[in-house]
């Protein structure tokens, strides 16, 4: 049995990369830089003494998507938990000057992400096992000015996997919906914000939890959960004078 792990350079996927293999899972990390890929392996098969496989990964390359799977499969067993983890804020000012820009984006977080879901449902539903970890995000939750693409981007993807959950029910596959809030990578390096920022190997041993009980749609850090939910309700009329 393995772990998939897509967009496998991100601190947070790193961190349930070495979550899953101190489980015992044999781990496939997927991702644009195979480089780095093969470093993460090599610390994983050092560290926690489990097969650990490097592979090429790019959400927008879709027609490569099954062939990975059928690869990762091949080599260390039936993909057990898949995590996808990887996302592109992309720059939105950048992405209303030139729609190629935008569709980046979307393609990265919404498209890519679905394309290699549909995969994975593909080959758990027949097997009646297995987890899908969808990593989306709070931008998800309403439109904003300041990252529309990548919140647009984010809420589809929220809605895909809620559509996935409902169909893979019953079929023994679970799919759990991360929306995340801020939390300390790369992506909110620099960032000047108000708002507690989390560690990812905390974010990560909670989203092992929230697997093991079966949960399927949760905030991270929690306190998101309340913050979104007041966000949420402020009447249009108002929200659209932000600027947020
Ligand atoms: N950090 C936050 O506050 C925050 C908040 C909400 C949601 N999220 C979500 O959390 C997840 C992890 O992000 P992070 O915070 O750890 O940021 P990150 O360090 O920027 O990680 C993003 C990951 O996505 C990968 N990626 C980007 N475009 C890709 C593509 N076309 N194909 C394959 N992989 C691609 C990156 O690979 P490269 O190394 O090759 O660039 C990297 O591994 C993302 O889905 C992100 O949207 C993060």
């Amino acid at each position: 049995m393995s772990v998939l792990i897509l967009g496998a350079t991100s601190r947070v996927a790193r961190e349930l990369a070495h979550r899953y293999a101190e489980a015992g899972l044999a781990v496939a990390v997927a991702a644009r830089d195979v480089d780095e890929a093969r470093r993460i392996t090599a610390d994983l098969a050092i560290r926690r003494e489990v097969p650990a496989q490097a592979y090429a990964f790019d959400a927008t390359d879709f027609d490569s998507h099954a062939p990975l799977l059928d690869a990762v499969e091949d080599a260390l067993g039936p993909i057990e938990v898949a995590v996808v983890a990887f996302g592109d804020m992309g720059d939105q000012e950048a992405a209303q000057d030139d729609f190629a820009a935008a569709r980046k984006v979307i393609d990265v977080n919404y498209t890519g992400a679905a394309s290699i879901c549909e995969a994975l449902a593909g080959r758990m539903q027949p097997r009646g096992r297995g987890a899908i970890i969808g990593i989306s995000s709070v931008a998800g939750d309403r439109g904003r000015q300041s990252n529309y693409f990548y919140g647009s981007a984010k809420g589809a993807f929220t809605l895909y996997l809620g559509g996935l959950r409902n169909r893979l029910h019953g079929h023994g596959v679970t799919v759990l919906t991360v929306r995340l809030g801020f939390v300390d990578t790369r992506m909110t390096y620099g960032m000047q914000t108000g708002i507690p920022i989390a560690d990812p190997a905390a974010i990560s041993r909670q989203i092992v939890d929230a697997v093991e009980r079966g949960a399927d749609d949760i905030y991270l850090p929690r306190f998101w959960r309340g913050i979104m939910g007041v966000i949420r309700v402020i009447p249009e009329k108002v929200f659209k004078r932000l600027s947020l």
